[in-house]
């Protein structure tokens, strides 16, 4: 692959973990600045003149429940962006490399999701992100679509650092036990990326025996084994906490408060966005297809904690 590899959402959770797993590859990394996804022109002048070899699209407007108020802008950067740089993908025979989310399921199924079940999303973000998924779908392009969920790391806003803080403010936590999904560590989705990505060639020159993005396109799940609800992650992150895991840059100097954590109903914590019940993805098939796989979620936290340090 001649062309650089072009991330965008360069400084997300995954965005930012992946410059960190590629840096032995040529990759430009651009922040919403350099290029806006609300901006469907140079959106298409950016990619014609970096001319990637891969688009890894990390950026989206993930605030899930400022998504319901901004209904419009979603569909911009959730919706029709990946479709635009799936187009332009096709034009320079580029592989687009993109995330989508459990949240395109509405929950009803009790057993992990595969990738044909049918979506249903619940809410609007889950919505615009499926509307992404069917654009690059009908690009043409060679595609990778990764949905994964509850991702977490050691900057942004996400679940882990929320829980980091509440246990300093609070003696109690009150926590949804009624939403099952898996927790992923940004950096072993980043990974997993950059192993699938290790194990393509070219569509153009597939070497003897090594599949070719073009026959791999696809949408797969990537999330690790087993699942929680958010009560269980809540209290998987203080057991953690207790046990002394965390280094101390993280943990810094006002003492840790929080001792319990009990169990709530989503209807005893309404937010603007329905959620679903059930979002468990089943990931087999990216192992069986890539020989890739991430963690166990409870394995994924454990060294997230240790690795805070270097973030
Ligand atoms: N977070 C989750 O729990 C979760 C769950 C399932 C799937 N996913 C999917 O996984 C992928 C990566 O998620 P993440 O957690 O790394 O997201 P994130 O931390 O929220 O980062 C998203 C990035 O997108 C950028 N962005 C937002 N609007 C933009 C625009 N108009 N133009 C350019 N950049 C824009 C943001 O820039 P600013 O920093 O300037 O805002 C941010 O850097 C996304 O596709 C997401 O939908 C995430």
């Amino acid at each position: 692959m001649s062309g650089p590899i072009l991330i965008t959402g360069k400084n997300g959770q995954v965005g930012w973990e992946l410059q960190r797993v590629l840096k032995t590859r040529p990759v430009i990394a651009l922040d919403r600045d350099a290029m806006d996804l609300s901006k469907p022109d140079s959106l298409r002048r950016t990619i014609a003149d970096l001319r990637p070899s891969i688009i890894i699209n990390t950026a989206a407007y993930t605030a899930v429940d400022l998504v319901e108020e901004e209904p419009d802008y979603a569909q911009m950067v959730n919706g029709n962006a990946p479709g635009i740089m799936a187009e332009e993908a096709k034009k320079l025979g580029a592989l687009l490399i993109h995330y989508s989310t459990d949240y395109v399921f509405d929950g009803s199924k009790r057993e992990p999701y595969v990738e044909t079940d049918q979506p249903n999303p619940l809410n609007t973000y889950g919505m615009t992100k499926l509307i992404g998924e069917r654009a690059i779908e009908s690009s043409g392009a060679n595609y990778l679509i990764f949905r994964t969920s509850w991702v977490y790391s050691a900057r942004g806003r996400n679940f882990l650092l929320t829980i980091l803080r509440l246990a300093r403010e609070r003696e109690e936590l009150k926590i949804v036990n009624d939403q099952i999904g898996i927790p992923n560590w940004s950096r072993a989705i980043a990974d997993a990326t950059a192993a699938v990505i290790a194990k393509l060639q070219p569509p153009k020159k597939p070497a003897r025996g090594r599949p070719s993005s073009k026959d791999l396109t696809g949408t797969y799940h990537m999330a690790g084994a087993g699942a929680t609800s958010w009560f269980g992650f809540a209290e998987a992150i203080l057991e953690e906490i207790h046990q002394g895991g965390f280094p101390a840059t993280v943990m810094g100097k006002v003492p840790i408060t929080a001792k319990k954590v009990l169990p709530i109903s989503t209807a005893e914590y309404p937010t603007r966005a329905r959620r679903p019940a059930y979002s468990v993805l089943d990931s087999t098939k990216l192992k069986k297809t890539f020989g890739v796989e991430l963690p166990d979620w409870r394995e994924q936290l454990k060294t997230a904690v240790t690795s805070q340090a270097t973030p």
